[in-house]
């Protein structure tokens, strides 16, 4: 029994991973409009270039300091780092797992 069962799901996984892939860059790219449209005018966000706030990190610097995935419950439950100049963000779940998988696309 074990194998007749087993045979299908491993070509069903073989299927599935191809696939994987793309969905995962199209998470980076609304990821990265997210950044371009809420964050790009004070932080650098792309993978060179100077951030317009001098204060503002660079995103693809954020990973040095802490693996990114930490930023999720943050910017779900609304991103502040007592610093004033920094509007406070609230973003979707869905929003932010975008915009991490889209910082994460930065650190390869
Ligand atoms: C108005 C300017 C401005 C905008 C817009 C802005 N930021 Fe920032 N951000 C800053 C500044 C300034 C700092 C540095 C704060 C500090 O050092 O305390 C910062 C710091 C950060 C940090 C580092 C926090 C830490 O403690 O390490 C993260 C993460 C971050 N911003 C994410 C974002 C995201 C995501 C967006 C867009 C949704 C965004 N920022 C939009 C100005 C901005």
């Amino acid at each position: 029994m074990r194998v007749p069962t087993a045979l299908p799901i491993l070509a069903l996984v073989l299927i599935a991973l191809p696939a994987a892939a793309p969905a995962l860059d199209a998470r980076a790219a609304r990821g990265e409009t997210i950044a371009r449209t809420n964050c790009a005018r004070c932080h650098a966000i792309g993978r060179i270039g100077a951030s317009p706030l001098a204060d503002a990190p660079p995103f693809r610097d954020l990973h040095r300091r802490y693996p990114v995935t930490d930023l999720a419950e943050a910017l779900a439950e609304g991103i502040t780092t007592g610093h004033p100049t920094m509007p406070e963000f609230r973003l979707d779940p869905d929003e932010a797992q975008a915009l991490i998988a889209y910082l994460q696309s930065l650190e390869r």
